[in-house]
């Protein structure tokens, strides 16, 4: 019987977005996707959870920003992180999301990375090869089955236990780095456009798109171009190539989600008044391009420097605007 750890372990992730998207599974019920992606870890906004197996407990707890939470897939995965440790201690887990609330900006991504390795470093189950602690390298080779317990949570999630950029691969779910060549200073402005909960979850919205969306089968068959394109100008520090083929990439997911039945529309009138302003800063020179997820928010990209003007410029148009930095993926975090 392995022997698992009293004491709790907190880690820290920041929320990713996808540059090259993530929409549609071959799977369903392992989670794996029908196309890769490839993204970018935020430090924040993000989650910061604590993991402890306590054998004084009789079942999981979950409290979630303060308030005793129940989702089955926390359940699954600490299930699995237990099967991996053959242990049959019960959990306390608790969770802060610093995603703003009701914005809408979803922070599965970021939760279930911070609860997989939390829970995997509590049960005292190596991260990758031999050795223990939170020694991540830059291509850290995660164990298989952490991924695939995170990817089972959330389909993102995993990419967000990398810093930086991260690529998941079609049908398996493998995970890697993809490595500027040199320091790449760049920005990912979030404008939040309108409140509220996103009408379809992108669980359900990928498989309606999967049934009867006649733009399905052409997503697949050209996303590996896109991603492609997409990893080698993130080793050329190309911003104009990035840019282009990641509003190529969330246009044609979206084209994809309006053909789908019932129509999964997601945008809002605001959506396409920061599309516009982002349009007009691009006319007046600024490299600036803008990729939406499965809601009505807009995320724009630019260089370090340019951020202050695309925040001012989506203010008028948007709630709230947040200028995120690049982060290190998931990592120790302060104990709650
Ligand atoms: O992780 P999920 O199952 O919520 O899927 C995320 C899907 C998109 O945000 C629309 C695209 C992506 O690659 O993140």
């Amino acid at each position: 019987m392995h022997k698992v750890a009293h004491s709790g372990v907190t880690v820290h992730a920041g929320i990713n977005i996808a540059l090259v998207k993530y929409w549609g599974k071959v799977d369903s019920k392992q989670n794996l996707p029908a196309v890769g992606s490839v993204s970018l870890t935020l430090s924040e906004p993000g989650t910061t959870t604590t993991v402890r197996f306590d054998p004084a407990l009789d079942e999981d707890v979950f409290e979630l920003d303060g308030v005793t939470s129940v989702d089955p897939r926390v359940s699954a995965l600490l299930d699995g992180v237990r099967q991996a440790a053959s242990s049959t201690r019960r959990a306390s887990v608790q969770s802060v999301n610093t995603v703003p609330t009701a914005a809408g900006l979803a922070s599965s991504a970021s939760g279930f990375a911070a609860l997989g390795l939390a829970a995997w470093r509590a049960a005292q189950l190596p991260v990758h090869g031999p050795g223990s602690g939170f020694d991540l390298s830059p291509n850290a080779n995660f164990d298989p089955r952490l991924l695939d317990l995170v990817r089972r949570g959330s389909g993102s999630a995993p990419r967000s236990l990398l810093g930086g950029f991260a690529r998941l691969e079609a049908g398996t779910g493998a995970l890697s780095a993809v490595r500027p060549d040199g320091e790449w200073d760049l920005r990912l402005v979030i404008g939040l456009t309108v409140a509220g909960p996103k009408p379809w979850s992108s669980r359900d919205g990928m498989d309606l798109s999967k049934e009867t969306s006649p733009y399905y089968d052409a997503w697949v068959a050209s996303h590996p171009a896109d991603l492609d394109a997409a990893c080698d100008a993130i080793r050329r520090r190309d911003l104009r190539a990035l840019g282009e083929v990641m509003e190529h990439s969330t246009l044609k997911m979206h084209a994809c989600m309006l053909a789908t039945r019932p129509p999964l529309r997601y945008w809002a009138s605001a959506t396409l008044a920061a599309l516009d302003v982002i349009d007009t800063l691009r006319r007046d020179g600024i490299l600036v391009y803008a990729t939406m997820d499965a809601g009505p928010h807009v995320k724009a990209l630019c260089a370090a420097v340019d951020a202050d003007r695309v925040r001012e410029a989506l203010s008028p148009v948007c709630r709230q605007v947040l200028v995120c930095q690049p982060g290190p993926g998931a990592v120790p975090g302060a104990s709650l």
